[in-house]
């Protein structure tokens, strides 16, 4: 089944491999597109994964949570973006674009300092932050920021464009009650904790019109006490899905969770797909394509998820970081990626750019 195409949202995908959204430290200071980063598009695109999905783009300089990542909050990143997808489309490839805004989870450093702002003033332990809660009229500016982000990625030649509505960044933390202790339209019961991505949602469909993929990486369970639990996350889906929504991609945790949204040491079959019953939850409930993400490594479990009906498609990250080619290394009939999830790839401050850091400890042993 893996190798089977799918065709949802006038998307056509080769097979049911996604590239999951994954940060690659590869664009410049300032967040433009630089051939480094195109040359990883490019492997990723010769590699066969039916879909890709690029590392998350900030939508508002105010929601920067990582240094070189790439930009979409200006048109003067067109240019840049459009040379991404023409080349990738060269070698035929599909890719869509995942726009953020972190919230909370900015370490102020890359805020100039300035304090990161959120729905509610609720501090967050890892980065050591306390934001402040976002005006009326600052959550509707960054409502706008993301249609103009999703108006960009069409222009520059996106096939659709990814809402990263998981892991604890901005939208997340309208969604999750443990982080959004508003009370006015954004926030004090579910229904309007809903407010925001509905608004962004809207604003997007507004920009790209009634036909252009709008997809949303969610957290099924935010892994925290008082937090999105699976059953809200599916309200959410559900409405989503009468909206328009193409896809939905089922992640969880946020940076303070345990257990955290990247799991380290997935090395049996066993603790692969760890998300897998909000999967079987989503599908059962939902008639759009949903996308299941988190600890695939081996081909016969990526197969059984679609088998047993917990996915219509399998998006991995650190697999295709090791091994960019990995669709096709599994099509010649590998069974298992290298990927040893020892989580070295993510120590953003220390690595010049995202990269498999136990591959190079390997070649060097
Ligand atoms: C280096 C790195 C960067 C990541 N960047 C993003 C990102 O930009 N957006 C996102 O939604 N998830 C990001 N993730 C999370 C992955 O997309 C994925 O949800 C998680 O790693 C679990 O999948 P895996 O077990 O296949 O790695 C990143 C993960 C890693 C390891």
């Amino acid at each position: 089944m893996l190798f089977e195409p799918i065709s949802f949202s006038g998307l056509e995908l080769e097979n049911r491999l996604v590239r999951s959204a994954t940060y690659e430290k590869r664009a410049d200071e300032d967040g433009h597109v630089t051939e480094h980063l195109i040359d990883l598009y490019e492997e990723l695109a010769r590699g066969g994964a039916g879909l890709i999905i690029t590392g998350n783009a900030l939508v508002h300089p105010s929601g920067r949570t990582v240094p070189q990542m790439l930009s979409v909050h200006s048109d003067i990143y067109l240019d840049g973006l459009k040379r991404l997808t023409d080349r990738v489309h060269a070698l035929g490839g599909v890719i869509a674009l995942q726009v953020v805004h972190g919230g909370r989870q900015c370490p102020p450093v890359l805020l100039g300092g300035a304090q990161p702002m959120a729905p509610s003033e609720v501090y967050e332990p890892v980065l050591k932050v306390s934001p402040r809660a976002m005006s009326n009229e600052e959550v509707w500016q960054m409502v706008e920021a993301f249609a103009q982000a999703a108006r960009r990625a069409q222009l520059a030649g996106f096939d659709a464009v990814q809402i990263h509505g998981a892991h604890g960044y901005l939208v997340s933390q309208f969604l999750s009650p443990y982080t959004n202790r508003r009370d006015d339209y954004w926030g004090g019961d579910a229904e309007r904790r809903f407010h925001f991505l509905e608004e962004v949602y809207k604003a997007m469909r507004q920009e790209v019109g009634s036909l252009y993929p709008i997809l949303i990486k969610l957290n099924g369970d935010d892994l925290l006490p008082g937090g999105l639990q699976p059953q809200e996350s599916l309200q959410i889906a559900r409405r989503l899905q009468d909206m328009g929504i193409a896809a939905v991609e089922i992640s969880g945790g946020m940076i303070e969770s345990e257990p955290k949204p990247v799991r380290p040491n997935i090395l049996r079959p066993e603790q692969e797909a760890y998300f897998r019953p909000i999967g079987a939850l989503f599908k059962r409930n939902l008639q759009v394509p949903v996308i299941l993400t988190g600890g695939m490594r081996s081909r016969a479990v990526m197969e059984q998820v679609l088998r047993e009906g917990a996915a219509d498609m399998v998006g991995l990250s650190r697999p295709f970081i090791r091994e960019p080619n990995l669709p096709q290394l599994l099509r010649q009939g590998k069974e298992r990626a290298d990927c040893i999830s020892c989580n070295k790839c993510m120590r953003f401050m220390r690595l010049d750019f995202v990269k498999c850091v136990a591959l190079i400890e390997k070649d060097q042993a």
